[in-house]
């Protein structure tokens, strides 16, 4: 009698719930859960994300981007940057330029449990997604076919390794576009072939592009819109619009820049960044001066203020 009691509460207490039943019934297949394999970042490094547009030679040509920079199109690279910055609150900056983007996790992260695998396809899941829904804002033709991004992990262990990094990026940029804006000017204006145009400046350094630009076209380099020389770099700030407070608390929003980041003028400017996480400094923004896309962000943000009131 008193066994046949005690495996009554047994038998309840295995059998009370349908997960209880399932996990016996599958209990038998689980052991395959353990060929997963744990991908925790190390930690205290710096986690570096970059994304990149797949085969996007092709998708600027079938979508008449302009060349060598389209800004709109660099604008929805931008918007969907900020996307990804919305939702993971631990990227402390974005850097953009091309069809890249570089997303920077302050240190001790806890985001996924520091899991390799899904801060990855998430980062660049979300990127993609964004990239298409914000397509229609910016871009005048519908997208032909959808793009789509591969994504890498970089870890950095020092604060000069990371700055390296946005460093290599930010030259990058540099070398490309000043390339690139003087061979479309030899092709477009001056009726080069892409071959006669890729020979005139075969072994030319920096400073011969530029002077060619300036006494074949009459530009200068340095006047050229920021975007295009140093990418765009994302930042959470408090933001103040012209006119307020300085003791006002701001709002909080992601700030597209295009400065010099090799310099060690940014990082002063911005010790948040390497320092103990906290949005930066308020910046004062003159209204003409509000770049479009920090302008939609609090368009959006007052829209929804309307929507919930
Ligand atoms: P994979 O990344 O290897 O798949 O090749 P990819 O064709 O994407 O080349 P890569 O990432 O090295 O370079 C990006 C390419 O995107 C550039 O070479 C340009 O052809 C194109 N691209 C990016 N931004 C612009 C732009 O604003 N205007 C134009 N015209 N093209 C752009
Ligand atoms: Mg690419």
């Amino acid at each position: 009698m008193h066994i046949r009691a005690l495996n009554s509460v047994l038998f309840k207490h295995f059998f009370k719930n349908k997960y209880n039943r399932r996990s016996m019934a599958c209990s038998r297949y689980e052991y395959v859960k353990g060929y997963e394999q744990d991908d925790r970042i190390l930690p205290n490094v710096w986690i570096v994300i970059r994304i990149d547009g797949k085969k996007f030679h092709k998708f600027a040509n079938t979508h008449k981007f302009e060349k060598p920079n389209d800004e709109n199109a660099l604008h929805v690279m931008n918007v969907a940057g900020i996307g990804v910055m919305q939702e993971f609150r631990d990227i402390v900056l974005g850097y953009g330029q091309s069809d890249e983007y570089s997303f920077v996790f302050r240190k001790d992260t806890d985001a996924f449990k520091r899991r390799a695998a899904k801060l990855l396809t998430y980062v660049t899941s979300l990127f993609s997604t964004s990239y298409v829904m914000s397509w229609p804002k910016w871009m005048q033709q519908p997208l032909a076919y959808a793009p789509c991004f591969d994504g890498r992990i970089i870890l950095y262990p020092s604060d000069e390794n990371l700055r390296d990094y946005l460093s290599w990026r930010q030259a990058d940029v540099h070398v490309n576009n000043l390339y690139n804006t003087a061979f479309w000017k030899l092709v477009l204006e001056s009726g080069l072939s892409n071959q006669q145009a890729e020979q005139r400046l075969r072994g030319t350094l920096s400073a011969d592009k530029n002077e060619l630009l300036y006494q074949q076209f009459g530009i200068n380099y340095n006047n050229m819109p920021a975007m295009y020389r140093k990418g765009t770099i994302l930042l959470r700030k408090r933001v103040l619009q012209f006119g307020q407070d300085e003791q006002d608390k701001g709002r909080q929003a992601i700030v597209p820049l295009h400065e010099d980041l090799i310099g060690a003028e940014f990082w002063r400017k911005h010790p948040e960044i390497l320092g103990k996480y906290v949005p930066g400094k308020q910046q004062l923004l003159d209204e003409k001066s509000l770049p479009k896309l920090l302008e939609q962000q609090l368009t959006d943000h007052m829209e929804e203020k309307a929507r919930i009131s």
